[in-house]
């Protein structure tokens, strides 16, 4: 150990009690003692500076939605930055912008917003703020970027609607020199661009008292090692501590803590000190996205790989932000924890150096430090050794611990590699990741010369490096197989990960290390290996996304039909939409937090409260014993309690409420609410686990039959018959619940995101015992819905209206993504066991299946009934029969989710296609196009038949076509031949959507106002916009309908006092119906019109019409209810459509990428192409989530869900959709039975998606063949990179050289 060199220790008062910084422009100086470690800046500018374009909703740096651009000092670069994670202490001497520093309807917009909004790339605009500032971030820093480099951006920016097609495409217009976007204007005060808020003063802002966590604590910011080192030294042993530096890291582990010392370190000079000579010197505390910048500018493998390598951390934000100490740090606290920094770092031998309180030095390797006690200590600075060829070999000697001698040969070579295998293309943590490290003599049969570095990550939490084999490796040919071999069950040997539920298997994670080690060697091997297992070597190569849209349009029917911007776009894109969030505060109002229960199938035997309630800023905890009316929160059969009364169902159950000054405060008293729990039962949720006892499956109604099932099965040439499983899947809206209830005069006003005001009204009232009119409930847009506000939105609304009725304040509860996700339900999971007949012709003569769907504690939300409608999908099924069951497991009751049943009925006769196919030898297409059906087909529910012709040979004809499928099949094959590693598969999907307006109750109401006084118009209509474009289209149509310009109209909320009565807006229907509406609501203003036009002659304006209309008394408001089911004119109809997809699959790792989906769906005369493409490409990037990497765990025996956050569960990122996306709405379709011609788009691409899933399973099975294993295969869904991979047939026999 030795002195830190040349730092000398002074005791420094480093402790700070005020912080400054800019907001677009404006100063802020706030107090410390005000504003706690807590208070994230994404807090701070919504709830102080008021400034809410800037969205929360992880709140764990996994979305991207609170992006805003910061510029440290002068001599920085502005960055994005994710502000949920970043504490407002921080934000020293910052400069930072937020989406109202760009643009707004007064000052005009910026041309991002613009962009954004004009390409289609806002839908219900939660992300909107967020990808903004993400792109205007990078743009400051990158002016020049390419369209490859502006591609990657989006990393960790999560938008669930779009299908980030009109994202990506958007920024991608501002490749090349952007200097000329940047047309903020200059203050003449400041001479710094203008913040563009109105006001640049001055401002001191505090946290409102109630806002307070009451947190004890000091906050430091020393500026040398030596102050640091001097507050380090005034704390005791057991002081709690935590150095800042990011902060990032608390995205992570949350529960660290609670401290009472905080030290920002970012302006510590030695921690950020980094030079390239002979070594790298990083300093410790540099940010992850500079370390890549100092590192890729090295000529040299191992930096250019531990550069590569870190870029797969995180997304942009996190990096720019989150530090190298911070992430080894974590490692250090945290031993499972799957650090890059670490893994990147240890394979290329790095040295960290560990100074303590005391100024002594400590010099270790990575994986030393990885078991130091840090207490008191500091990390100062990173040292990687460079083994590149133009190293002197002095420093290569002391600095590459254990390399042993170095290259003397021009033909000895360091070979560096590393991987990282995740659930999706990016901001992932890893299955598995590893790094290689050797000396190779490429000159003597690839010998290495010295102990190589093999490291593994994601093992068990102690595994590091790989000893033996490096042991082992010492001086061998890598070129030699059999010692490869012998190497491989070395490291199988001590390979032994750890089982943990929320992990991939250990099997899979064996396993895949292997592959990685075989990989290296393919790596090092180069073109001496053989050709076709040389595809082993390289990683997936995406490429460049690209995109076409096509679609018809018909011009004398503008604006319906006109490609037209969403009507809110651009105030979505400037962060000037508001969602119930962003609502401010109303006097006295509290926030309140859910205490949830952490298992399933037991009874409450206590409930402690005291240590809560203890808390400063505590007001109340409320429960069951609080509601006055009926406690159950959804109109449903089963009722599902508000708050238990002492039966728990499943794990995340809501118990009670904590009410609060502060959200914050609420969510910290609820964790320390005790429950205890007795008469705890077996907690099943798996339903296969679950049929096994009778009692838990239910037939949901009488089978759906026609024609001789048994007969025509017994009389079939041959009958395939099979199980196919589909999985659950969370709706991921970025909007989680949240509700205010405010008592008022006549009842509650009621805030919330709700696809239903009816129900939500009908459920507050009786949990309230009070009459449906006293309850007002007014929506103006949802952050997404996708079924998971049809329902699931009382459970708050009600919660709320409980505590607000016991408090007689305002309260509001906005759920965090981990409740949200823990206690509210998702997506039905199903199991299908089906056979299917067919005659000597490969006809189909009959189907039978039996639909178990997963339904939760109860069958409330049970979608199997509902799924038999789609079971059929495009084929002649001359007898039929479906059976409807639901399961019961310890889990949240299932919800509607886009697609509800569709998608899973969909895909399994889809996926029995595949299996008849397989097992009948004959070509899936062929087999389908054998079996399409004909006008006068027989179709559910019976007697229907299809009266119109089946156009699908035509759109397969026409796909077939336009993809280049023959030529694509022919190409994937050669691949297929020559590349061992790499496969592709290619499917091609019909697929038949029935959309039924009828029988079920559908309503909307449509009200218009005409202002006499200018000619404007204001709609209010019952259905939600939620994204789906629903306002656009009514803009739209009653514009044509009326003859009037759109920029007369605007939308109004919705509000259940215009729309009583109303139906779910959801399924597809909403759009339709609500244009119905409109029209009909037109058509009396129309006709109230008309005799004043006569009267005044064709030359007369709108706005003398109306004007003279007035002081003639005519009614210029209309209104109407529109139900179908009075309309003659409406029937069902079917949406036809066809996806050919292709796939390319990574063989050892089974890691994929979507090469290219062409879809064809049948839109009718589609109202609003822009709108409308964007359901068909956000709705087929939801099914491909579904399909690949979305996957719920629940603890095998608690019950409590482990994919509870964005950590855990993912969704797709902007590179998981397909690189080349072609989208046509299919042309010449006119819709007789539809609105306006139109058919719905919101649902369909959801089934199509599973194009993805069966291409995946073609590129498997060409593996599988390899590996001689023929014939049909069973794969369940979702298609993960595990289940890839397991499938394969990969075994280590097959790795040849
Ligand atoms: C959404 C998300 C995704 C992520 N994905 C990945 C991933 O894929 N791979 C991966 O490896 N990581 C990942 N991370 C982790 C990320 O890299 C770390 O959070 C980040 O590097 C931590 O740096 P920080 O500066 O924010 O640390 P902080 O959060 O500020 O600090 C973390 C810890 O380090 C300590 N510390 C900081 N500096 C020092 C120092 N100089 N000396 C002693 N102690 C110190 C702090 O006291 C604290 O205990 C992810 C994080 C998030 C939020
Ligand atoms: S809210 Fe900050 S990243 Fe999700
Ligand atoms: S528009 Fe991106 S999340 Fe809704």
């Amino acid at each position: 150990m030795t002195q830190p060199q040349g730092k000398e220790i002074t005791p420094v008062g480093s402790r700070v009690s005020q912080i400054s910084f800019l907001i677009n422009g404006v100063s802020h100086s706030i107090s410390v003692e005000d504003f706690g470690p807590s208070v994230s800046l994404a807090k701070y500018i919504r709830e102080v500076a008021l400034l809410t374009g800037t969205k929360v909703s992880c709140n764990e740096g996994g979305c991207g939605a609170c992006i805003v651009t910061v510029q440290k000092s002068t001599n920085d670069k502005p960055r994005s930055l994710n502000s949920c994670l970043t504490p407002v202490l921080l934000c020293e001497g910052w400069s930072i912008t937020t989406i109202e520093g760009l643009g707004d309807k007064t000052n005009g917009y910026h041309p991002i917003q613009s962009k954004l909004a004009a390409e289609g790339g806002s839908q219900c605009g939660y992300c909107s703020p967020g990808m903004v500032m993400q792109m205007h971030s990078w743009i400051q820093e990158h002016p020049n970027s390419t369209h490859l480099e502006l591609d990657n951006i989006l990393d960790g920016n999560i938008c669930r609607c779009t299908g980030y097609r009109p994202i990506l495409e958007a920024f991608k217009s501002f490749a090349g020199n952007v200097t000329d976007i940047e047309e903020l204007k200059i203050c003449k005060s400041t001479g710094k661009a203008c913040p563009r808020t109105g006001s640049c003063g001055k401002t001191s802002l505090s946290l409102s008292e109630g806002s307070k966590l009451n947190e004890s604590f000091e906050w430091y910011r020393p500026t040398k090692l030596s102050e640091l080192l001097d507050v380090l030294k005034k704390l005791t042993s057991d002081t709690k501590y935590r150095i800042i530096s990011g902060n990032t890291g608390s995205g992570v582990y949350k529960n660290d803590g609670p401290f009472t010392i905080f030290i920002d370190v970012n302006k510590v000079s030695e921690l950020h000190e980094s030079s390239l000579g002979v070594e790298v010197v990083l300093g410790a505390n540099i940010k992850i996205t500079d370390a890549i910048n100092l590192l890729t500018t090295a000529d040299n493998e191992v930096c250019q790989g531990i550069a590569k390598h870190f870029n797969k951390i995180a997304g942009n934000g996190i990096r720019n932000q989150g530090s190298l100490a911070g992430n080894l740090m974590m490692k250090n606290s945290h031993m499972d924890f799957p650090s890059d920094v670490f893994l990147a770092l240890e394979t290329a031998g790095a040295m960290v150096e560990i100074v303590s309180s005391d100024g002594q030095l400590t010099v270790l390797t990575v994986e030393e430090f990885f078991a130091l006690d840090m207490v008191q200590k500091v990390m100062v600075r990173i040292k990687i050794p460079l083994g590149a060829k133009s190293a002197p070999k002095k420093s290569l000697n002391k600095l590459w611990a254990h390399a042993g001698p170095i290259n003397s040969k021009a033909s000895q070579e360091w070979k560096f590699r590393s991987y990282k295998i995740m659930p999706r293309s990016s901001n992932a943590h890893a299955y598995v990741n590893a790094g290689f490290l050797a000396l190779i003599d490429t000159g003597d049969n690839f010998r290495i010369i010295a102990k190589p570095r093999i490291i593994f990550g994601g093992i068990n939490p102690g595994f590091v490096h790989a000893k033996a084999t490096e042991e082992f490796l010492i001086g061998r040919n890598m070129n030699n197989h059999d010692m490869f071999m012998e190497a491989l069950s070395i490291l199988g040997e001590e390979l032994t990960p750890d089982d943990e539920p929320v992990l991939a298997t250990s099997l899979y994670r064996k396993q895949l290390a292997m592959g990685l080690f075989y990989k290296f060697y393919l790596y090092v091997l180069g073109n001496t290996a053989s050709s076709a297992v040389q595809s082993g070597a390289s990683d997936l190569d995406r490429g460049l996304s690209e995109s076409v849209q096509s679609w018809e349009t018909d011009e004398s029917q503008w604006p319906v039909s006109q490609p037209v911007e969403k009507t809110e776009a651009k105030v979505q894109c400037s962060g000037e939409a508001q969602y119930v969030n962003d609502i401010p505060s109303s006097t006295g109002e509290v926030h309140a937090a859910f205490v949830l229960s952490q298992r399933g199938n037991c009874d409450i035997d206590s409930v402690k409260t005291d240590a809560a309630l203890a808390m400063p800023g505590v007001i109340a905890y409320v429960d069951a014993n609080d509601i006055p009316g009926v406690n159950d929160w959804k109109p449903l059969p089963i009722p599902e309690p508000v708050f238990s009364s002492g039966r728990i169902e499943y794990a995340g159950q809501a118990i009670g409420l904590i009410v609060a000054e502060s959200r914050e405060l609420a969510i910290e008293a609820a964790k320390r609410v005790e429950i205890t729990y007795a008469n705890l039962g077996e907690v099943v949720t798996d339903m296969e686990k679950a049929m096994e006892q009778t009692e838990n499956v239910t037939a949901l109604g009488a089978p759906v039959a026609y024609g001789d099932v048994s007969g025509a099965m017994a009389s079939a040439d041959s009958v395939i018959s099979g199980r196919f499983k589909t999985g659950s899947q969370y709706h991921f809206y970025m909007e989680t619940h949240v509700s205010i209830v405010t008592p008022t005069e006549d009842g509650f006003d009621v805030e919330v995101p709700t696809q239903d005001i009816n129900n939500t009204s009908i459920a507050v009232a009786n949990v309230m015992n009070t009459s449906v009119n006293s309850i007002n409930v007014s929506v103006k847009r949802l952050g997404g819905g996708f079924g998971g506000k049809v329902f699931l939105q009382n459970s708050c609304a009600t919660a709320a209206a409980v505590a607000a009725h016991k408090l007689n304040r305002p309260v509001r509860i906005w759920l965090s993504l981990e409740d949200n996700m823990k206690m509210l339900g998702k997506r039905n999971p199903y199991l299908f066991e089906y056979k299917i007949g067919f005659d000597k012709n490969r006809k189909i003569v009959a189907v039978q299946s039996d639909f178990y769907c997963d339904g939760g504690w109860n069958f409330n939300g049970c979608d199997s009934p509902y799924a038999i409608f789609f079971g059929q999908n495009c084929y002649h099924i001359p007898n039929l029969s479906f059976s409807a069951f639901g399961v019961k497991t310890h889990t949240q009751a299932h919800t509607a989710m886009r697609g509800p049943g569709m998608c899973n009925a969909h895909a399994m006769l889809e996926n029995m296609m595949e299996q008849a196919a397989a097992e009948l030898d004959i070509n899936p297409l062929e087999l389908r196009l054998n079996n399409l059906m004909e006008q006068g087909s027989p179709v559910i529910p019976p007697p229907n038949i299809l009266d119109v012709p089946c156009p699908i040979k035509e759109i397969v004809d026409q796909i077939k076509a336009s993809s280049a499928y023959d030529q694509r099949i022919e190409a994937a094959s050669a691949f297929n031949e020559a590349n061992k590693w790499k496969k592709r598969g290619i499917s091609l999907v019909p697929m038949r959507y029935w959309h039924d307006m009828e029988g079920w109750g559908v309503k909307f109401h449509c009200l218009i106002s005409i202002f006499a006084d200018d000619g404007t118009i204001s709609v209010t209509h019952g259905g939600i916009e939620m994204g789906q474009g629903l306002n656009t289209k009514v803009h739209q149509v009653v514009a044509k309908e009326l003859g009037v310009d759109m920029s007369l109209i605007k939308i109004k909320s919705t509000m259940n006092v215009t729309n009583p009565n109303g139906i779910t807006t959801g399924g597809s229907v909403g759009s339709e119906m609500n244009c119905a509406a409109a029209i009909n609501a037109c058509a009396i203003l129309n006709s109230n019109l008309a005799p004043v036009k006569e009267k005044l002659g064709s030359g007369a304006t709108w706005k003398d019409i109306v004007a003279e209309a007035n002081r003639s008394n005519i009614d210029l408001c209309a209104r109407v209810m529109y139900a179908p089911d009075t309309d003659p004119e409406v029937r069902g109809y079917s949406v036809w459509g066809c996806t050919v997809t292709e796939v390319e699959v990574d063989i050892l790792t089974g890691e994929m990428f979507i090469v290219r989906s062409d879809i064809i769906e049948d839109a009718g005369l589609s109202t609003s192409p822009q709108v409308d493409i964007g359901q068909v490409e956000g709705a087929f990037v939801m099914g491909l989530g579904l399909w690949t990497s979305e996957q719920i765990k629940f603890d095998p025996v608690t019950g409590e869900l482990l994919t509870k956050n964005s950590w855990e569960y993912k969704p797709p990122a902007a590179k998981d959709i397909p690189q080349d996306f072609r989208v046509t709405l299919w042309k010449n379709s006119r819709n007789p039975l539809g609105i306006l011609s139109s058919k719905a788009t919101g649902e369909p691409a959801l089934l199509m998606a599973v194009s993805v899933f069966f291409a995946i399973k073609d590129a498997i099975s060409h593996s599988r063949r390899e590996a001689g294993l023929n014939g049909w295969w069973k794969l369940d869904a979702p298609a993960t990179v595990e289940m890839i991979h397991q499938h394969s047939g990969v075994n280590p026999e097959q790795f040849v050289f």
